[in-house]
C-alpha cells in the first residue's frame, strides 16, 4: 500500500495555512465599519495633525478618497478553531476539521477507497481545493472533486416542509453569497483548477438528485440547514463507497443540520459509529 510522503505532507501542510491565511494572520486586515468605529471614537475632536475635525468629517475623507480603517492580525486560537468569517480566507473551516478532510481525503486515495470527492456548501471552495490539492499530491490522475454549492448563499427557510429551519434564516447575509466565478479564481491561484474539478452551480434539490456522480469515496456535507444537509445525504450517501468516508461540518454547531443527519441515519439502519472532530465537525466510515 502507498505510504504518505513527507514531500507530499508538507506541499498540504503549506496550502492548509494559506486557505486558513493562518500564515499571514498578523498581515490580516479587516474592514472596519465606519459608523460603528464613530459611535465607539464619538466625542473626540480634531485628529492631531491632520488638519481634520471631527470623526464625522474624518469619515468624509475617507470616503472621498475610498480609503478604509482597517483592524490589523487576527486571532489565532479563533481562526483555528473556525470560529470567525476570515476576511479573505479560502475557507471559515477551522484547522481541525481541514485537517481532518484532508486526513480522510488521503487515506480515501492511499488506500484505493473507489470514489470522487465533493463538498456540499463551498462557499469560497477552501476544502474543495484542499481536496485537490490532495489528489495532486499524491498523483491521483483519476477522480474528480466536485464543487456544489448555490453560489448565491444559503435558501429561504421553508418551514412548512421543513419546521426544523424554522429561526435559521441566514438567506440575507451577503458574506456567504460567493459566485462560481470567485471560487473558481480561488482554484486558480493555487494551480489547482483543471478538469479534474467539477462545479455543480445551483441548489442542492435542483443538482444533486441528477449529478453525474457514479461513486463517491469521501462526502462532505457544510449546508447548516435542515433541508441542506438532507437534500444532500438524500441523494449522495448511497453512492458512498464501503470504506468511504461521511463528513459533517455542522452537525455539533446547527441542530437542524444534526436532526437532519440522525433521521436520515435511524431511516436507513447506518450505525456505523460517529467520530468527534472538534466543537462541531463529525465523521463515520461507511462500513
Ligand atoms: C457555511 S458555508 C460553507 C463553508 C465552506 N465549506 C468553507 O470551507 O468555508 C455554507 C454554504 O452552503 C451553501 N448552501 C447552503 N444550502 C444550500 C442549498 N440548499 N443549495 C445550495 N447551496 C447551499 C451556501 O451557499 C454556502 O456557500
Amino acid at each position: 500500500m502507498p505510504s504518505r510522503s513527507h514531500a507530499a505532507e508538507r506541499y498540504l501542510d503549506l496550502l492548509t495555512g494559506c486557505l486558513t491565511r493562518e500564515l499571514f494572520l498578523d498581515e490580516e486586515a479587516r474592514n472596519i465599519d465606519l459608523n460603528i468605529w464613530i459611535d465607539e471614537v464619538g466625542g473626540s475632536t480634531g485628529i492631531h495633525g491632520t488638519g481634520i475635525h471631527g470623526v464625522e468629517e474624518l469619515r468624509d475623507v475617507l470616503r472621498a478618497n475610498n480609503w478604509r480603517i482597517v483592524h490589523r492580525g487576527g486571532d489565532r486560537a479563533i481562526r483555528q478553531a473556525g470560529h470567525d468569517w476570515p476576511p479573505t480566507a479560502e475557507t471559515m473551516v477551522g484547522k481541525a476539521r481541514l485537517d481532518n478532510a484532508r486526513d480522510l481525503a488521503t487515506r480515501a486515495v492511499l488506500d484505493d477507497i473507489p470514489g470522487d470527492l465533493i463538498e456540499t456548501g463551498v462557499w469560497r471552495g477552501g476544502v474543495t481545493i484542499l481536496f485537490r490539492g490532495v489528489l495532486d499530491a499524491y498523483a491521483d490522475t483519476n477522480r474528480k472533486v466536485w464543487v456544489a454549492d448555490s453560489f448565491e448563499g444559503l435558501p429561504v427557510p421553508n418551514a412548512d416542509l421543513y419546521p426544523a429551519d424554522e429561526g435559521f434564516d441566514l438567506s440575507a447575509i451577503e458574506a456567504l453569497k460567493i459566485g462560481v466565478d470567485a471560487v473558481k479564481a480561488n482554484f486558480e491561484r493555487y494551480g489547482l483548477l483543471d478538469d479534474q474539478v467539477q462545479f455543480l452551480p445551483g441548489w442542492f434539490s435542483d443538482t444533486l438528485p441528477t449529478a453525474p456522480i457514479d461513486e463517491l469515496a469521501v462526502l462532505r456535507l457544510d449546508g447548516d440547514l435542515y433541508e441542506s444537509t438532507m437534500d444532500a445525504i438524500t441523494a449522495l450517501e448511497p453512492k458512498v463507497s464501503p470504506g468511504g468516508y461521511v463528513i459533517v461540518d455542522d452537525y455539533g454547531a446547527f441542530e437542524p443540520c444534526r436532526k437532519a443527519v440522525d433521521e436520515y441515519r435511524e431511516t436507513n439502519d447506518i450505525t456505523d459509529p460517529i467520530t468527534t472532530v472538534d466543537w462541531t465537525g463529525v465523521w463515520w466510515q461507511k462500513s
